[in-house]
């Protein structure tokens, strides 16, 4: 059997630790991980698809079996485009579950190749979100312990303009 690829998609408005978490993990269950980062052009994101992706670059610079992409339109039609089956997702919580489920089968439907793989994060990033770490910034707080320090300077940087 050849290399083992998995993809890791997500929104990543910005990466979080907990991200950083599940792609640790997965890189040692999987030859190579590619993180694709979701361009949506009727969502708002606070962050561009080029910060998200420079970010991720950023954090994961020398890693050879860390990829850092974005996809446009359905994960499964970019699934095909790399010829890769295997989805990676991180599982919070319960809460998670219900949408996660929905997406796996749906993909599924679409594609019977595909197969989502769920990873739970360490317990100190099972309760962290994107959204939630925007808020607290948002109105002047901070939590140094759940970004990476970019992520850090940059959510203070955006905030203090506007
Ligand atoms: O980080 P997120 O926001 O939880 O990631 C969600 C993501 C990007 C994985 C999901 O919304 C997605 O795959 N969107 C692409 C469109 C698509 O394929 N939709 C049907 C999924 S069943």
């Amino acid at each position: 059997m050849g290399e083992r690829t998995v993809i890791y998609p997500g929104s990543f408005d910005p990466l979080t630790n907990g991200h950083i978490d599940i792609i640790e993990r997965g890189v040692k269950m999987f030859d190579k991980i590619i993180v694709t980062a979701l361009k949506n052009p009727s969502k708002t994101y606070l962050f561009s698809l080029e910060e998200r992706i420079s970010i991720m670059k950023d954090i994961f610079s020398g890693r050879d079996n860390i990829e850092i992409d974005y996809f446009e339109g359905l994960l499964a039609d970019y699934l095909i485009e790399k010829n890769v089956f295997t989805v990676l997702r991180g599982l919070r919580a319960i809460s998670d579950f219900e949408i996660e489920f929905q997406m796996a089968l749906m993909n599924r439907s679409i594609n019977d190749k595909i197969e989502t793989i769920f990873l739970v994060p360490s317990i100190a990033y099972s309760f962290l979100s994107s959204k939630l770490v925007k808020e607290i910034y948002k109105f002047g707080g901070e939590i140094k312990s759940m970004v990476p320090n970019t992520v850090d300077n940059k959510l203070k940087e955006k905030y203090s303009n506007s």
